[in-house]
């Protein structure tokens, strides 16, 4: 065990000064103070402070520390004392401790090793017990033997226990605001000012509403540097994506689907979740040092994207400037059609839609009911391509299922189709799901990569894919008929 070294600690024994006394020279500072301020002749009020002395030597060379400096107070003889402290201590900022540096308060326990301390002749070996009711006791545990003992106030400066950031003052855990003052309540407000009203920065609030007329990606707004308490919110089986200031994904790019979990981008941690409700959120504390561009990769009408963010006043008006020209926002008075909602559609009568029987166990569970008209029309005006096709395979693949299909009728097309294609969807669950050697009906988009380099059917999740059926084929026929133009 290493000693104490005296040095270290002699500016603790500071601690709490008594009552302070009037000196001649201090005297003078009063009379100036009083004639100076229009008090004199006045005994009442308040005394008044000296200003603050400088701060003290950091109580630690390394880890937690703290150092303190004082003001004294003069005040008539049967006026008031000052209000307010006559003690500051602050948080030193230190670099770590060296690996087997003996902590503080181990220090202060092991200066009672081999001394007769309980009023017999025994002596002990201590070491700190964190157990006892107050932490800013020196409690130390005798070692090899089952009892502790409490040996007064640890020094000022220790800290209150091993995992926490507070520090003993007095006889008190106190932790630091953001003014590094500790005991202080001083807490940054949302734009990062410590002790703050949120007055230097704006809170942007919004609802993306656009519907998406294909599915893919749609940008949803940008996120410019500086933003601060970053929170995005949905409630589909739609995507949220993320791009940063590189251009590159950093979450559900390409595709394909990031697992929730923590990402770094533009300096701060995006924390991603994506429950079964199916939910997905995004929030992130900022600042951030790029800007980010939030998407969504869309699948199902978007019901709403919910998001809201924290900028600095000098960034609002370049930002909002910007939103206008690229008509972000302005695009969101439009319902263009009624959300469809296809899940909750009440299952319309259809007599001669054959009822696909279960052949084997299915793990991935029974899919929600699609069927009826106004589910129909909607994919079969929204979809790129709509075909008659024969499943050959299936083949899971990440996060996604590819099915190869031999294209047998097309009813509509933007682009020409091969007589066998891939066409994806989303998870490894699908739904609506294609059995194997059936034809369907189908009605998918078309994604192209913005780069580029990827061009793909997609089955919407939910969307359009019936067992084919003469009945079918004629309701296919007559919903081409009902596209809004
Ligand atoms: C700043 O705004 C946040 C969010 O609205 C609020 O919780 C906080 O109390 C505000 N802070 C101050 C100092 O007004
Ligand atoms: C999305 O925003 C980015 C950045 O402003 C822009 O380069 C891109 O063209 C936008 N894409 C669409 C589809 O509007």
């Amino acid at each position: 065990m290493g000693k104490l070294r005296p040095g270290k600690v002699e500016w603790l024994a500071l601690g709490h000064t008594g009552r302070p006394t009037l000196r001649p020279l201090q005297n003078l500072l009063l009379l100036w103070t009083l004639l100076n301020c229009g008090l004199g002749g006045s005994a009442q009020g308040p005394g008044e402070w000296t200003p603050w002395g400088s701060w003290s030597r950091c109580s630690s060379s390394c880890g937690r520390g703290l150092s303190v400096r004082s003001r004294r107070c003069f005040w008539f003889p049967g006026g008031e004392p000052c209000w307010g402290d006559s003690h500051e201590y602050r948080l030193c900022p230190l670099p770590d401790c060296p690996l087997g540096a003996i902590p503080f308060r181990d220090l202060q326990c092991a200066l009672y090793n081999g001394h007769p301390v309980l009023g017999t002749q025994k002596t002990y070996q201590w070491v700190p017990f964190y157990g006892a009711p107050n932490q800013c006791d020196l409690n130390c545990l005798a070692e090899g033997h089952a009892f502790y003992h409490s040996f007064g106030r640890v020094l000022d400066g220790t800290p209150c226990s091993p995992g926490t950031q507070g520090l003993c003052v007095a006889g008190r855990c106190l932790s630091a605001g953001c003014d590094g003052l500790l005991g202080s309540d001083a807490r940054e407000d949302h734009c990062g000012r410590c002790g703050g009203t949120n007055e230097s920065c704006l809170l942007v609030q919004r609802v993306f509403r656009d519907s998406g007329a294909f599915a893919g990606y749609w940008n949803v707004t940008l996120i410019p540097e500086g933003a601060r308490h970053i929170r995005v919110a949905h409630r589909s089986r739609n995507h949220l994506a993320l791009i940063g200031g590189d251009g590159r994904y950093v979450l559900n790019g390409n595709w394909a689907v990031s697992p929730p979990g923590t990402y770094e981008a533009a300096g701060t941690r995006v924390v991603y979740t994506r429950a079964a409700g199916p939910e997905e959120t995004l929030s992130a504390a900022g600042p951030t040092s790029q800007d980010l561009l939030l998407q969504v990769l869309l699948q199902e009408p978007n019901p709403g994207i919910a998001f809201e963010f924290w900028l600095p006043r000098e960034r609002y008006g370049p930002f909002q400037a910007q939103a206008q020209a690229v008509g972000w926002f302005l695009r969101q008075q439009q319902p263009r059609e009624v959300e469809p909602q296809a899940p909750e559609l009440p299952a319309a009568p259809a007599p001669s839609a054959p009822r696909t029987p279960t052949p084997a166990p299915d793990p991935c569970g029974r899919c929600p009911d699609t069927r009826g008209r106004a589910h129909r029309l909607l994919y079969y005006c929204r979809g790129d391509f709509v075909f008659r096709a024969r499943v050959l395979s299936r083949l899971h693949q990440g996060q996604e299922t590819r099915y190869e299909v031999q294209v047998q009728l097309i009813y509509k097309n933007r682009s020409p189709l091969r007589a066998l294609e891939y066409v994806w969807a989303l998870g490894r669950c699908p739904c609506p799901r294609l059995d194997l050697h059936r034809e369907y009906l189908l009605a998918v988009q078309r994604l192209i990569s913005p780069d580029g380099t990827q061009d793909r059917l997609l089955l919407p999740h939910m969307g359009y894919a019936r067992a084919w059926s003469p009945a079918e084929d004629s309701r296919v026929r007559l919903a081409a008929r009902h596209c809004p133009v």
